[in-house]
């Protein structure tokens, strides 16, 4: 990687629907009940786009916020990128949407997938296109609106996912501040673990692939729960060797919020305590390319990351793919 100076996060911000779906909610849609999921999962509610909204408008409204905290306006922008599996539509890209929805004129876009991962990966291009020179502002953007690809008939799945967004805006930082290292796979072999079948190329969408829910989230959740608890921890230990570092160091995890009982045991392999660990879950289920960013932003409203912490992200989900990241906060 290029060292010509160092790219930090200088702003971040996060957008959620304000419509609640609570466990309590979903017991009258499926056959669940509250107890389990929390016991399962830790989800206690989660947040609903309303009808006509799409994934641009929460990822701009994500991003107003992250550009205003940086000090900067729309046009100090010089590259948005959007990590999502749920865009407006096949195409144009999402990201381009936003480009126009922000006004930021000319502005290269583009949308980057790679599921739950898909923020760290793009924080990862930002990183590169920063720390080398060719631009100055990269606008990092995860958004998703899992609602709209949820199968509502489907209790072991529908019990786990939300909306929101999330985005930051990385640009130059002082020496030794700001972006690390990354740690990024994938294992296409494990693709059928977590898919939408249908509504691509492979499987166009008919009535009967319609009647069959394959436009939807299918899940193998014994298998994708086994990968998650195995890539998670290993994910953090690498990333932390890249950059001469032990778990002692770090301040802060904001790991992926799918599962409280995969960050466990996290907790447990590493050998920390849990309070090193953001969990924001609760409040909004599995919200993808979000779920990073989103919790990256409270943690910092709380007052959970400040100056000079060492604060480690990682994400894993559909591909199969993972990333992990780490950052000494620069502001
Ligand atoms: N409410 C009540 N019961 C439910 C339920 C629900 N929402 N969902 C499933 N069950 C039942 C099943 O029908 C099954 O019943 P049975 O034993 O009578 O057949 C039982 O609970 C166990 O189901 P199973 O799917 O085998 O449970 P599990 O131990 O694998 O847990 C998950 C299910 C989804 C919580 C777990 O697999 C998981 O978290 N996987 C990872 C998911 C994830 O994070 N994906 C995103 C990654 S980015």
């Amino acid at each position: 990687m290029c060292n010509h100076r160092n790219a930090g996060i200088i702003g971040i911000g996060s957008a959620v629907p304000d419509k609640v779906l609570t466990n309590a909610d979903l017991e009258k849609i499926v056959d669940t009940n509250d107890e389990w999921i929390r016991n399962m999962t830790g989800i206690s509610e989660r947040r609903m786009a309303a009808e006509g909204e799409s994934t641009s408008d929460y990822a701009a409204k994500a991003a107003r916020v992250a550009i205003e905290r940086a000090g900067l306006e729309p046009k100090d922008i010089d590259l948005i990128i959007v990590a999502t599996v749920t865009g407006d539509m096949p195409f144009p890209s999402t990201a381009c949407i936003v480009q126009n929805i922000l006004g930021c004129k000319d502005t290269p876009a583009y949308d980057l997938s790679a599921g739950c991962s898909g923020w760290v990966y793009a924080l990862s291009n930002a990183n590169a296109f920063v720390r080398s020179g060719i631009y100055n502002h990269v606008l990092v953007i995860g958004a998703d609106l899992l609602s709209r690809v949820t199968n509502w008939t489907d209790r072991s799945t529908c019990c786990l996912f939300g909306d929101g967004a999330g985005a930051a805006v990385v640009g130059p930082v002082d020496e030794e501040q700001g972006l690390l290292a990354f740690e990024l796979g994938s294992d296409g072999a494990g693709a059928n673990a977590l898919r939408i079948p249908a509504g691509g190329s492979r499987k166009p969408c008919t009535p009967e692939v319609l009647l069959a829910h394959e436009d939807k989230i299918f899940m193998e959740g014994r298998e994708v729960f086994k990968f998650a608890v195995k890539i998670q921890g290993m994910a953090i230990e690498k990333v932390l060797a890249k950059c001469g570092m032990t778990t002692g160091d770090i301040s802060l995890v904001i790991p992926h919020q799918a599962n409280i009982r995969i960050i466990e045991s996290a907790v447990q392999r590493l050998g920390l305590s849990m309070d090193k660990f953001f969990v924001n879950l609760h409040k909004y289920g599995n919200t993808s390319a979000a779920s990073i960013p989103l919790a990256l932003d409270e943690a910092m409203q709380a007052g959970r990351v400040k100056k000079d912490d060492t604060i480690v992200v990682v994400g894993f989900g559909a591909g199969l793919t993972w990333a992990a990241g780490v950052m000494k906060w620069a502001y």
